[in-house]
């Protein structure tokens, strides 16, 4: 078996030389310099077209095609708004009670409430609304400030003892340890009352004493019977139902330094801003509550 001799084609050497060592001057491979051609040729182009090259506003030039996708997302929000406007004008002067008898008004707030929920109020609800410790239970039928849709509503609308809507449900309950208005041994008896009228079990040494510390302390606020009052969002103290718990220790921390739930205002708003959620937001989600099961 013969091999042929490979012929060496002499290509021209740059003419530089290092030790010996000489460079070739090859030309460049024709398909890499027209894809180098054609790179070129795409950015120009690109850059004329689209945003490309920033400049001082702290934009970029906006390119012949005036293409934005800032601008896109806008218009598709504004086509949602915009087919959701007939619904969202008929929500807003249609009256909170005749809501649930629209079928229309009931899914649109079904899905728009529960998407308010979900972005608004699950951080402190929790997602299914199930509540957590000081962060009310919006299922169930007990209600700190009353669960018709119009108290739902206002609850919404302004918020708890927040300290920027004017118009915000308020009440404080006293801290009757810290600020000395009962002694700790008076605290220990009514501990035990609030024991007794929730049926769990009490100190029955302690307990008669608790009845009149009650009577004299807690009852302008909580009802005689400890059933609470709605106006003042004082909890029902006689149910299984605890916004901070039932136990000895942490009754006793809520009796001496009290609690001060905060929930923000979703309507207010100082001049010249918008406020969180817009009216048909406030009344889509007041009604997705109020029909959670627990509205009255
Ligand atoms: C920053 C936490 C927070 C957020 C966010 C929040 N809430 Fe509240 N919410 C609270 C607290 C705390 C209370 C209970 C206050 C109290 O002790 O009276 C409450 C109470 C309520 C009540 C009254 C319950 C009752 O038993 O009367 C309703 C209704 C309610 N929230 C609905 C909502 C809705 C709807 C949203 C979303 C738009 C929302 N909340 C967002 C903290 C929050
Ligand atoms: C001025 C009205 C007022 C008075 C007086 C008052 N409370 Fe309250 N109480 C409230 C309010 C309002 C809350 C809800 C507090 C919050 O969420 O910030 C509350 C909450 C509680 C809770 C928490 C209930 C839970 O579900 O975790 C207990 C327990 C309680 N009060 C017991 C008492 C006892 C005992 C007294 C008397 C020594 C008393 N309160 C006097 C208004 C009052």
């Amino acid at each position: 078996m013969s091999k042929k001799p490979t012929i060496r084609k002499e290509v021209e050497t740059t003419g530089h030389s290092w030790d010996g060592i000489s460079e070739y001057n090859n030309p460049l491979p024709r398909w890499w310099l027209w894809t180098f051609y054609a790179c070129v040729a795409f950015a120009v182009a690109y850059s004329v077209a689209y945003p490309a090259w920033p400049i001082f506003s702290g934009e970029a030039t906006p390119g012949v095609l005036k293409s934005s996708t800032r601008a896109d997302v806008q218009a598709e929000i504004d086509r949602y708004a915009a087919a959701n406007k007939p619904i969202e004008d008929k929500l807003v002067a249609t009256d909170l009670g005749q809501i649930q008898n629209d079928p229309e008004l009931v899914d649109y707030t079904r899905n728009a409430g529960a998407a308010v929920f979900r972005t608004w109020c699950a951080q402190c609800h929790g997602a299914g609304a199930g509540g957590n410790k000081g962060y009310p239970n919006l299922l169930d039928s007990d209600w700190l400030w009353g669960g018709t849709i119009e108290d739902i509503y206002t609850t919404v609308q302004h918020g708890i003892r927040n300290a920027e809507d004017p118009e915000a449900r308020f009440s404080q309950m006293p801290s009757f340890g810290k600020d000395g208005l009962l002694t700790p041994e008076q605290i220990s008896e009514v501990v035990a009352h609030v024991r007794k009228i929730s049926g769990q079990e009490f100190d029955a040494a302690l307990e008669p004493a608790g009845a009149t510390v009650f009577a004299e302390n807690c009852a302008v606020c909580h009802g005689e019977a400890g059933t609470g009052d709605h106006a003042q969002g004082a909890p029902n103290l006689t149910d299984a139902i605890w916004l901070y718990g039932g136990d000895v220790h942490t009754l006793t921390e809520t009796v001496t330094n009290a609690r001060f739930g905060v929930m923000p205002s979703w309507s207010y708003a100082p001049d010249g801003v918008k406020p969180r959620l817009s009216e048909a937001q406030i009344r889509a989600v007041a009604s997705y509550v109020h029909a959670l099961g627990g509205g009255q």
